[in-house]
């Protein structure tokens, strides 16, 4: 039966009559089939007077795990204490895992300290949740110093949602910044900024927590003309020292979207094979490792027929292994800085009026598949898409806030930042990328068409002393 005729049967003066009655209740569950009971029981509300007790016992020894689910889910509802025998007994053994954790859960909705020694009892449980909603009913009575004792116990427990929540919870660690600059400001040398010059010289000089959002794209390794490494390793190690700046610099639990994709370096020859490199696989773990967590993976998908063709010679043999698939697709990648406080608390940081005007109200993109055709530049060989970057500043960012590009190349990300009513902060090395920011300033071609701040071009030397103005 679906849902919309078990709608129509079942309505709200049905489950009403069912739920007041223990009798007419017990025959139901007896005479239905499991369809019906599952939509009864997920919509059964409230239970205090407790007339629905004894039939849903009855059905813990249904063959049904989801019926034994909701059956204890729904006793958990009476609030009655003489259930916590049995709420315990299913907790240790019953089949499903499912039906334990919701036995655990139900348990700790008791809120009663007759239930601390069975909660305590369940922190040694192999499956983490389990354990998790066990320390979810002990923090109920965190002021007593027994449970206290007992979780600190489990500190060293092998899961790290586990270990993260004792270490909050118990031991009072906090990933907070303490920073006690205001979170929707930023310092003032920093506003419209282009500094040419190399990345780390320049981060050097700035200060903690000033950038709202870093989006960027970092060099490919070796794959195009702008950079050279010794080593794959060199680079990674390279890209670790940045966006480990690109950490500090950045405001408590604000966002950093990496845009990186595998590359593949030519063979040399017919006798080697070229080699790929699977540079957002590399890159993740090192910035988790260095306090970035992971939010999102969106994919950038270009069509086909703007990217290199690699699938010519299996058109022809047709042989498995020498399959070749176009590379259309981009990494974005979406972290944010690990703290303890929610994104709530980073919205309330913002007055009402900013927040209404950084609402996103038009389309927006409902899947984390993202369909943008590449921008081909005369100048540089990898520019942003300035779709690409209005999405990323209207999803990860509020009017006013500074958005930081790292390695900038032509800038796209500036252009994108001053049409949304932000501000930018731009580093890129290469003269002839700055030049071309000038160039589009110069020609008033929109770039920095600004309607605030107009922009600063410096190098790093006068970087330097703007940042010791700031300080007098
Ligand atoms: C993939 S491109 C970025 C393109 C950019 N997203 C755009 O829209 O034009 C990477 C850029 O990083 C720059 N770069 C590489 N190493 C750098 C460094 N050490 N310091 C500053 N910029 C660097 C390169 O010159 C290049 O322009």
């Amino acid at each position: 039966m679906n849902r919309a005729v078990l709608q129509k049967e079942f309505n709200k003066d049905e489950i009403d009559i069912l739920k007041n009655d223990t009798k007419i209740l017990s025959s139901f569950f007896e005479t239905k089939n499991d369809g019906s009971l599952v939509y009864v029981l997920e919509n059964l509300g409230r239970l205090e007077n407790g007339c629905s007790k004894e039939p849903l016992l009855k059905l813990l020894d249904n063959k049904n795990e989801n019926i034994r689910l909701l059956a204890i889910k729904n006793l958990a509802k009476i609030g009655d204490i003489s259930l916590l025998k049995i709420f315990f007994k299913f907790a240790q053994k019953d089949e499903s895992t499912e039906v334990r954790r919701e036995s655990v859960s139900a348990i700790g909705r008791l809120r009663n300290e007759k239930a601390i020694p069975i909660l305590i009892e369940l922190l040694l449980d192999k499956d983490p949740k389990v354990v998790m909603q066990a320390i979810r009913g002990l923090l109920v009575f965190s002021k007593n110093s027994v449970v206290r004792q007992e979780l600190k116990k489990i500190i060293n427990h092998p899961n790290e949602l586990i270990k993260e929540v004792i270490n909050k919870e118990i031991n009072g660690v906090n990933y907070s910044s303490g920073d006690t600059g205001k979170h929707d400001e930023f310092p003032e040398f920093l506003k419209n900024l282009v500094v040419l010059g190399d990345v780390m010289e320049t981060l050097n000089y700035v200060p903690n927590e000033s950038v709202h959002l870093t989006f960027t794209s970092p060099p490919y390794y070796n794959a195009k003309d702008y950079s050279i490494y010794q080593s794959y390793e060199e680079y990674l190690n390279f890209l670790e020292k940045v966006f480990k700046e690109v950490h500090r610099v950045t405001k408590e639990g604000r966002f950093f979207v990496l845009n990186t994709s595998p590359i593949i370096i030519p063979r040399i020859s017919r006798a080697h094979s070229s080699k790929r490199y699977p540079i957002p696989y590399d890159i993740h773990p090192i910035l988790v490792k260095m306090g970035w967590e992971f939010i999102d993976d969106i994919v950038w998908v270009k069509p086909e027929a703007s990217v290199k063709n690699r699938n010519a010679g299996f058109l022809q043999h047709r042989k498995p292994l020498g399959y070749k698939p176009n590379a259309v697709s981009e990494m974005i990648m979406v972290y944010r800085k690990k703290t303890d406080k929610l994104i709530d608390w980073n919205i309330s940081q913002y007055n009402w009026d900013k927040v209404k005007k950084s609402k996103v109200v038009d389309k927006y993109e409902t899947t984390n598949i993202w369909r943008i055709g590449p921008t081909f530049d005369k100048v540089h060989s990898a520019v942003f898409p300035i779709e690409l970057c209005n999405k990323v500043i209207k999803y990860y960012s509020f009017v006013d806030d500074l958005i930081f590009d790292p390695f900038a190349g032509s800038g796209t990300l500036g252009l994108a930042a001053v049409n949304l009513d932000r501000y930018f902060f731009l580093v890129e090395k290469e003269p002839k990328y700055v030049n071309r920011m000038k160039e589009d300033l110069i020609r008033g071609n929109s770039l920095f068409s600004s309607k605030k701040n107009q922009p600063n071009f410096v190098d790093v030397k006068n970087f330097i002393l703007l940042t010791k103005k700031e300080k007098i």
